[in-house]
C-alpha cells in the first residue's frame, strides 16, 4: 500500500530441487491508523471490508464512501495484493443502480462487503448489508452478487431479509409460542423488555418477512459449509446462518447468539478447532469496547469473554471497529478494523493488527504504532 511498504524487504527466493518452485518471502510494515494509499497513490477507500484469498494473491472489498454523506455513491470497491501491503486499485467490483427504484439504487447504502469462492460453482460470491435509498436502516437486508472473476464486475443476485418463516434452531418451543408482541412496551431497555427480547420478541415479530440483517461478516469452515454471521433482531442479537452448497441463499439453519447482548460488526476465525468471533458493541460510529466469544462447534454454545484488546485504548478498541479477521494460513490471523470518520467517511483509518495466543489458549490483541507482516508463499519463479 504504500502503507508504509518497505518494498524493499522482500524477497528471498529459495530454489527449491525442482527448481522451478521459489519460495518468495514478503515482508511490509503496517501502520494502524496510518495514511494507506494504493499503487496509483489514492487514498484506500475499502471500508468495513474484507479479503479473499484467490490463487495467491489477496483481494480486498470495501465499502466506497463518500466525502461527504453516508449514503453509497459509487459501491463496493476491489484491490489486490501479493504481500498484503501493496494495494492495486481493481476498480469498483459492484456497482450502484442509476435505475430508479432498483435496490442497489445510487443512493442506498451498501456496508461490509465480504467476498468468498465457491469451487463448486467456480463462482465469486459477495454478501453485504444493503439498505434501501431513502429509507434509512429500516430495511436492514442482505444483499448477495456474483462473478466469474475474484475482482468482478458482480452482478446482484437477490436481496432481502433472512430466513423468513423459519425458527432459529436454538429457541424453544416455549419462546416461539409466546404470545407478548413489540405493542406491549411502551418503553424498550426496562427488565420485563429485556426478558422479552432474550426470549425472542422481535425473531417473532420477523417471523414472515424475514429476520433483520445489518453488520455482517462470512465465514467459509474447514469442510466447506459456509456461513453468513449478521446483526439481527434491531442489533440485539447475532444470528449465524449456514449458506447453501452455492453460498447464494440460506438452507434454513441458523442459530441465536448472546440474545439481547447487542453485539455488531462480527469478526470470526477459527484456531486449533475453537470458533473465535470478535464483535463490538452498539454506539454508531463511536467506538467502544470489544466483545470476545468463542465455541467448540459454529453451531454453539457460544462463550462470551473479556475484551482481547490490550494497549493504548483498548477500552475503545484502540478508536476502532472491528470488521474482519484474516487468517494467514499458518496459525497467524490479522484484526482488521475501520475507524470511523463521520464526518468524512471517505477518509475513514484502518487498523489491522495481528492476533497473538496466550499460554492459555486466549486471543489477544495488542496495540502496536507499527509492526511488520511477512508472509511466506510458495510462488512460480
Ligand atoms: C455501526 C456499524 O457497525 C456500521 O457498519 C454502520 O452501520 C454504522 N453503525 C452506522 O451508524
Amino acid at each position: 500500500m504504500k502503507l508504509h511498504y518497505l518494498g524493499c524487504l522482500l524477497v528471498a527466493l529459495g530454489l527449491m530441487s525442482c527448481g522451478q518452485q521459489a519460495k518468495k518471502e514478503t515482508s511490509v510494515e503496517i501502520v494502524p491508523k496510518g495514511v494507506w494509499n494504493d499503487t496509483d497513490g489514492n487514498y484506500i477507500n475499502a471500508h468495513g471490508g474484507g479479503i479473499l484469498q484467490y490463487e495467491g494473491k489477496y483481494y480486498w472489498f470495501g465499502e466506497h464512501r463518500p466525502a461527504k454523506g453516508f449514503s453509497t455513491e459509487v459501491g463496493v470497491n476491489c484491490y489486490s495484493s501479493d504481500d498484503l501491503g501493496t494495494w492495486k486499485y481493481e476498480g469498483v467490483a459492484l456497482a450502484v443502480s442509476s435505475t430508479p427504484g432498483d435496490e442497489i439504487e445510487k443512493g442506498c447504502i451498501m456496508e461490509r462487503p465480504k467476498v468468498i469462492y465457491n469451487a463448486k460453482t467456480g463462482k465469486f460470491v459477495m454478501w453485504f448489508h444493503l439498505e434501501l435509498k431513502d429509507q434509512g436502516y429500516a430495511a436492514a437486508r442482505a444483499g448477495v452478487a456474483v462473478s466469474d472473476t475474484p475482482q468482478g464486475p458482480y452482478k446482484m443476485v437477490r436481496s432481502g431479509r433472512a430466513n423468513s418463516g423459519v425458527w432459529p434452531e436454538n429457541m424453544t418451543e416455549e419462546d416461539r409460542a409466546l404470545t407478548v408482541t413489540t405493542d406491549d412496551f411502551k418503553e424498550w431497555w426496562t427488565p420485563e423488555w429485556r426478558k422479552a427480547v432474550e426470549q425472542g420478541l422481535f425473531v417473532r415479530r420477523d417471523f414472515e418477512g424475514g429476520q433483520m440483517s445489518r453488520d455482517m461478516t462470512l465465514f467459509v469452515d474447514e469442510d466447506g459449509k459456509a456461513y453468513h454471521i449478521y446483526s439481527s433482531e434491531e442489533n440485539l442479537t447475532l444470528h449465524i446462518a449456514e449458506l447453501t452448497d452455492d453460498y447464494q441463499n440460506y438452507t434454513g439453519r441458523y442459530i441465536r447468539i448472546a440474545p439481547g447482548g447487542h453485539n455488531e460488526a462480527p469478526a470470526i476465525f477459527k484456531h486449533e478447532g475453537t470458533y473465535w468471533m470478535i464483535c463490538s458493541g452498539c454506539t454508531g460510529w463511536a467506538p467502544n469496547e470489544a466483545r470476545l466469544f468463542s465455541a467448540p462447534s459454529i453451531w454453539g454454545p457460544w462463550e462470551q469473554h473479556p475484551s482481547p484488546m490490550r494497549g493504548v485504548e483498548a477500552e475503545k478498541t484502540f478508536g476502532g471497529q472491528s470488521t474482519y479477521a484474516l487468517p494467514l494460513g499458518d496459525g497467524r490471523y490479522v484484526f482488521m478494523a475501520d475507524v470511523w470518520k463521520p464526518d468524512c467517511l471517505m477518509y475513514s483509518g484502518y487498523i489491522w493488527l495481528p492476533v497473538t495466543f496466550g499460554t492459555d489458549g486466549m486471543p489477544t490483541v495488542e496495540w502496536q504504532d507499527r509492526w511488520t507482516l511477512t508472509l511466506s508463499q510458495a510462488g512460480k519463479e
